[in-house]
């Protein structure tokens, strides 16, 4: 049964596999992105390490000279995807998104490293990686975090990675739809709508585009000029997970001044997390930085971060909060609470089962010694797949797959779960 899984999981990850990078999805996702990559990653590492090195160097490739990594990198033209390179004009010779992701590169590159048979290999393609991935690192505090709380905010909802969270609809109120282009979305052919954003988020993500096209992509303005800009938890424990994880890394290669800035942001990152705790809720919550509010939506954002080396007691109350949810679903972890009104089990990330985030938190959990939750979403990631496949997410309640299919990281962490499991 298990080398089966693993035979098919392998296969979906060859499939997918365009030589340098990996779609996520033929159809739905026609172009390499940024942290379906860096996870992808981990998974091909079990069965070629060289082609998951250049994956993350693939990507790397394209970032730019301010020190940003662009969330898509559009390598060869499809028009089965919108918004495409046209709409984005972000005048690259190789086109890419204006916006970035999360930043899970540097945990990738770390557990690479940590895990490869090819020491010499790891060596040498880890140490050339670093730099780059502290460079954006720098950007993320630079242009993200302009006056230097130490966290860093999303501008667009699409870089939390969580596109239509519950978490961003109040902020996403104020951003206007006045003057957004015509457009034909692409995504509702390929993927049944009823699990996808809706018409009216679409416009405001496009208006977001359109108002930072304006401004020539200036990474030094588009911050403060943004409408909407969210502090997610989730998105930044992956950042101080990373900034951490280098930091060891770069101790090793001899790389000292990285591990020393990388050491300090996460330093003043996991002291500056401490706000957006609530003991209410169990779980951290997003910052609304134009209001200075707490966003009261109780959202998987808040228990992803359990991948940073948060402290242990705050792993405590997450690990307990994510054992009640197991009580009102049958599959962990729905990316929001199934008492809120908000919750819908079959739509995007506003309710649904995501493999990598559940990956991501069982890491940290094992990590912070809890393991009994930890071990239950393993338990349930390979439930979904032995019931429907290898999805792109899934309803909590009854596992149906939703979204694309054959899907390139849910893929990669079956392969993970098999073979690793969370490591401490
Ligand atoms: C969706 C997801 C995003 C992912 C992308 C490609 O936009 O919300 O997190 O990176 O698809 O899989």
């Amino acid at each position: 049964m298990t080398q089966a899984l693993l035979d098919h999981a392998a296969e979906i990850l060859r499939e997918n596999d365009l030589g340098a990078y990996t779609v996520p999805t033929h159809g739905l996702y026609p172009f390499q992105w940024n942290w379906d990559s860096c996870l992808t990653a981990l998974g091909q590492a079990h069965f070629d390490e060289s082609r998951a090195w250049t994956e993350i160097e693939t990507l790397f490739a394209h970032q730019w000279d301010d020190g940003m990594v662009p969330h898509i990198v559009f390598h060869k033209q499809d028009d089965g995807y919108f918004p495409g390179p046209d709409v984005w004009a972000t005048g690259r010779a190789v086109p890419t998104s204006g916006i970035t992701q999360p930043a899970v590169a540097g945990f990738a590159v770390a557990r690479l490293y940590a895990r490869a048979k090819d020491k010499n290999m790891a060596r040498a393609r880890a140490s050339a990686l670093l730099p780059k991935i502290a460079k954006w690192h720098d950007w993320f505090f630079r242009c993200r975090d302009p006056h230097g709380s130490g966290l860093v905010a999303i501008i667009h909802p699409w870089e939390s990675g969580r596109d239509n969270s519950v978490d961003w609809d109040a902020a996403f109120e104020r951003v206007p739809t006045e003057g957004v282009m015509p457009f034909t979305r692409r995504d509702t052919q390929h993927a049944n709508p009823a699990h996808r954003p809706t018409q009216a988020q679409y416009e405001r993500y496009i208006y977001l585009v359109q108002l930072f096209r304006g401004l020539g992509w200036d990474n030094e303005r588009l911050h403060d000029a943004s409408p909407f800009q969210v502090v997610d938890p989730g998105f930044n424990a992956i950042l101080l997970r990373a900034c951490s994880d280098i930091a060891s890394l770069a101790t090793e290669l001899g790389q000292t001044e990285i591990a020393t800035r990388s050491q300090a942001q996460a330093n003043k990152g996991l002291g500056a997390m401490e706000s957006l705790w609530s003991a209410p809720h169990g779980q951290y919550l997003c910052l609304d930085r134009q209001l200075g509010r707490l966003v009261q939506s109780p959202s998987i954002g808040g228990l992803l971060a359990a991948f940073a080396p948060i402290p242990a007691e705050r792993c405590r109350v997450i690990a307990a909060t994510l054992a009640g949810l197991g009580d009102k679903v049958r599959y962990l972890v729905p990316s929001h609470d199934p008492d809120a009104a908000e919750f819908d089990a079959l739509r995007y990330w506003r309710g649904p089962v995501w493999l990598i985030v559940n990956y991501m938190i069982a890491d940290g959990l094992t990590r912070a010694g809890e393991t009994a939750v930890a071990s239950r979403i393993v338990a349930d990631s390979l439930g979904l797949i032995l019931r429907s496949g290898f999805a792109e997410y899934y309803s909590p309640v009854d596992g149906t797959a939703c979204g694309g299919g054959r899907f390139t990281w849910t893929a990669a962490m079956v392969i993970e779960f098999l073979t690793n499991g969370p490591q401490t």
